[in-house]
C-alpha cells in the first residue's frame, strides 16, 4: 500500500513533500482546506479540499485510498502571530490535530509522521540542540507543537499509533526544478521577505531587534532546506513502513546565521542593494537556535545535500525571481 495523506499538503513543506512522494513511488492524497495552501500545487496526486477534523471527509478519503501513513503539516505556524492569538493556534494546531489522530485510530492506520518545531525547546540552554534538551517552549506556536508530542507519546502507548516527530529548525529554499517555492500570505519569514525586499516589493527589511547576547546583537537561526527536510520524511515513512519504531528527529544543518548574516548573503545571491532598518524585537524569539541532527543521521540515514546557506539562497532566490508574484494568478 504506496498512499500516504499528505494534510496540508498544499503549503510550503506540504507541497514540496507531495512531490517528493510522487517521485518515490508512493501516491499522496493531499487534503488541505487551501487557507494558507495554494491549488496550483495540487497536482502529485488526489486532491482533497477540507479540514483535518472533518471526520467524515476522512473517512471517506480512507475508504477510497487505503493509506499506509498520515503525514501532517497542517498547523498555523506563524510564531509572532502565535503570541496574539493563542487560541487560533491551540484550536488548529492540537484540537484539530487531535480529531485527526482519533479518526486514524478509529480507521486502524498507525502510521503518523508529524511536523514539529525547534520551538518546543525554547530558549536553549546549550547548543547544538539535541532532541533530549530541555522542552520549555516560549511562545504558543511551540507550545501547541509540544503538546501534539506529549498526545502523541499516549497515543501510542494506548492505542499502538506509532509516530515521528520531525523537529525542524528553519525550514527555507525552493524545489530545485523550481517548480515549487515559499508563498505565505501573509508572509513574516525572513528569507522570503529579503527576496521581497530584493525585488523591490517592499523597501526593505525590517531587522527584529540588535540587542540580542549574539555576537552581531541579531538571532541566530539554523536554516534547513525544503528539499532536505522531504527527504528526512521520506527516511521516517520507510522506517515506519518496515515496523520500526518512531521518536523524534532534530532536523537542521548544525550552522547558525545571524539575521544581518542572511541579509549579507541574499544581497550577494541578488546582487540587490536590499536596505535594512532595525526595529524593536519581536515577542517570543529566542536569541539562538541551532540543531544538532545526528540522531536523524544516525537513525535515518539522512544526509542533507544543502548544508550551507548560499546554496539554500540560491534556490530561493531562483524561485522569487521567477514568480515575483507566488502562486497568485
Ligand atoms: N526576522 C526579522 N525580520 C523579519 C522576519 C524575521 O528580523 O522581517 C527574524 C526573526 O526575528 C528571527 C529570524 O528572522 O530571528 C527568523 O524568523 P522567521 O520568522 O523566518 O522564522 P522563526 O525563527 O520565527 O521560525 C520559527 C521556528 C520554526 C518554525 C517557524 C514557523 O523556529 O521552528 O517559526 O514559522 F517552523
Amino acid at each position: 500500500m504506496k498512499n500516504v495523506l499528505v494534510v496540508g499538503g498544499a503549503g510550503y513543506i506540504g507541497s514540496h513533500m507531495a512531490k517528493c512522494l510522487s517521485a518515490n513511488g508512493y501516491v499522496p492524497i493531499v487534503l488541505d482546506n487551501l487557507d494558507h495552501g495554494s491549488r496550483q500545487t495540487t497536482k502529485f496526486g488526489p486532491f482533497f479540499e477540507g479540514s483535518m477534523n472533518d471526520a467524515s471527509l476522512l473517512q471517506k478519503i480512507f475508504s477510497e485510498y487505503p493509506v499506509a501513513a498520515v503525514m501532517h503539516f497542517a498547523a498555523f505556524c506563524y510564531v509572532g502571530e502565535s503570541m496574539k492569538q493563542p487560541a487560533k493556534y491551540y484550536q488548529n494546531n492540537v484540537v484539530n490535530t487531535l480529531a485527526l489522530l482519533e479518526c486514524m485510530v478509529e480507521e486502524n492506520i498507525s502510521n503518523f509522521i508529524f511536523s514539529s518545531s525547534c520551538s518546543i525547546y525554547g530558549e536553549p540552554v546549550e547548543t547544538p540542540i539535541t532532541e533530549d534538551h530541555p522542552k520549555k517552549p516560549i511562545n504558543p506556536y511551540g507550545r501547541s507543537k509540544l503538546m501534539v508530542e506529549q498526545i502523541l507519546h499516549d497515543f501510542r502507548q494506548a492505542y499502538g499509533l506509532e509516530s515521528i516527530c520531525l523537529r525542524y529548525f528553519n525550514a527555507a529554499g525552493a524545489d530545485p526544478d523550481g517548480e515549487l517555492g515559499e508563498d505565505h500570505d501573509p508572509e513574516t519569514h525572513l528569507i522570503p521577505l529579503i527576496l521581497k525586499t530584493a525585488l523591490g516589493q517592499r523597501p526593505h527589511i525590517d531587522i527584529f531587534g540588535d540587542d540580542y547576547p549574539t555576537p552581531d546583537g541579531t538571532c541566530i537561526r539554523d536554516y534547513i532546506h525544503i528539499e532536505d527536510l522531504a527527504q528526512a520524511h521520506l527516511l521516517a515513512l520507510e522506517r515506519l513502513l518496515t515496523g520500526l519504531s518512531g521518536g523524534q528527529y532534530n532536523l537542521g544543518n548544525a550552522t547558525g546565521y545571524s539575521v544581518k548574516q542572511v541579509i549579507e548573503i541574499a544581497r550577494s545571491a541578488t546582487n540587490e542593494e536590499i536596505p535594512a532598518r532595525v526595529v524593536e524585537r519581536r515577542p517570543g524569539d529566542p536569541a539562538v537556535l541551532i540543531s544538532s541532527s545526528e540522531k536523524a543521521m544516525k537513525d535515518l540515514g539522512w544526509k542533507p545535500k544543502f548544508t550551507d546557506l548560499e546554496a539554500i539562497m540560491e534556490t530561493a532566490w531562483t524561485w522569487h525571481k521567477n514568480n515575483p508574484n507566488g502562486y497568485a494568478p
